[in-house]
């Protein structure tokens, strides 16, 4: 797979800029598929820049990121964590649906590491022009993206981390530019935390306790920018 950074104008100085290149993204062959590219959206100049997996069909539909029920799931944890769900700006690893058709549904398809590492130049062109102070990365594909394969959310969720993170493992960032140092080269500094999709909350069997559990975590966020 070509990969999505032939397609972002390396002039392309604003989120806009971006987001208007990446319509035509063709990094991957999740384009053909899917109605349109979702790119990120919210606060330009958020200190938070919240990270997901992939869009879901409503999404797909409204060409937004997190405008169905994860989203609104979501954006009340923020809130409830004490981070002005205003002040935030929300992407997703990949940018486009990937769907299974069954029938007339279509069924959500966690997207492969081909997916990820290919769309992976439009995170990291979102990040170099937003420079977050933390990034929330929300379940496991965002973990495979910015910590690499080897990462468990479950075991580190909840946990500040520097990022770039260094690679244990070259291996663990098998297509992510790790500099000499083991760091991921093209990622400027921030702190990162993991923690659950908002997805897995709303599958929980106990709910209550999987969305406690998640603005927990985003608390942590919450005061480590205090
Ligand atoms: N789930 C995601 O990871 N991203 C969205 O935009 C919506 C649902
Ligand atoms: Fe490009 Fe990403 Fe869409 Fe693949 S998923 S076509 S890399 S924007």
């Amino acid at each position: 797979a070509p990969g999505a950074q032939q397609f972002i104008p390396p002039q392309a100085d604003t989120i806009d800029e971006l987001r208007a290149a990446a319509t035509g993204c063709r990094g991957c062959e999740l384009y053909r598929d899917a109605s349109q590219t979702v790119f990120g959206r919210g606060d330009e100049s958020a200190r938070v820049v919240l990270v997901g997996e992939q869009p879901g069909d409503m999404e797909d539909q409204k060409g937004l990121p997190f405008v169905g029920p994860a989203g609104r799931l979501l954006r009340k944890a923020v809130d409830d964590a004490g981070i002005d769900p205003q002040h935030i700006y929300l992407t997703n690893a990949v940018k486009h649906f990937r769907f299974e058709l069954r029938g007339k549904r279509r069924i959500h398809q966690t997207p492969d590491r081909v997916h990820i590492t290919a769309c992976r130049p439009w995170l990291v062109a979102e990040f170099s022009r937003l420079r977050p102070d933390l990034v929330v990365v929300l379940g496991a594909t965002a973990a495979k993206a910015l910590l690499g394969p080897a990462f468990r959310v479950t075991r580190q969720r909840g946990e500040l981390l520097p990022w770039p993170a260094s690679a244990q493992r070259p291996e663990d960032f098998a297509g992510v530019p790790v500099d000499s140092a083991g760091k991921v080269a093209d990622a400027p500094a921030a702190q990162l935390l993991a923690t659950i999709h908002p997805s897995a909350v709303l599958r929980a069997d106990d709910r209550d306790a999987a969305y406690a559990g998640l603005v927990q975590d985003l608390t942590v966020g919450a005061r480590a920018l205090a």
